[in-house]
């Protein structure tokens, strides 16, 4: 059994136990889809007000949808559509304080309507993205930003 406890203390601390609790996580085990599965699992119990978190692999120059936690999402996203599509395409963090004004956002739950997506990259490779949003506004600051990049540099090793 894994039982995180993960205080909700400031967060930068909240990040660092969440990122030391993801390499305990991942440690040793090499299958991608076990430790997608598992890092959405830790992602969403740990951060407060969100209602969606997941990943789109890079498929052959696609996104497609991979572990999650929430509600059904879309499938298959194009590279430069929506804010995961812009996040593979640029390999840029997106960070949206606002959903709605986002063109060619892609509504895949309603509740939505902040989210940040990090692209994995690995070795130059674009492996895919982990999507997270919230159903607050303005969920994700920059402490936010700083606190998951870390995670993603675990997860781009870890799939
Ligand atoms: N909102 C995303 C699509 C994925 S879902 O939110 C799970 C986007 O525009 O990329």
């Amino acid at each position: 059994m894994y039982d995180f406890r993960i205080a909700a203390a400031d967060t930068a601390t909240m990040y660092r136990d969440l990122a030391s609790a993801l390499e305990g996580l991942v440690q040793g085990e090499t299958d991608a889809v076990a430790n997608m599965a598992n890092a959405t699992a830790l992602i969403f119990e740990t951060l407060p007000d969100v209602n969606w978190v997941g990943f789109y692999r890079n498929i052959d120059g696609e996104l497609v949808l991979g572990p999650f936690q929430g509600r059904p999402a879309c499938i298959r996203i194009a590279f430069g559509t929506g804010v995961c599509g812009v996040a593979a395409e640029t390999r840029q963090v997106q960070r949206v304080a606002d959903v709605n004004a986002f063109p060619g956002h892609i509504a895949c739950d309603s509740a939505s309507r902040s989210e940040i997506v990090l692209p994995l990259v690995r070795d130059g490779e674009l492996l895919g993205v982990l999507d997270i949003d919230s159903p607050r506004p303005a969920r994700f600051d920059e402490e936010d930003e700083a606190g998951l990049r870390p995670i993603a540099e675990i997860l781009a090793k870890a799939i």
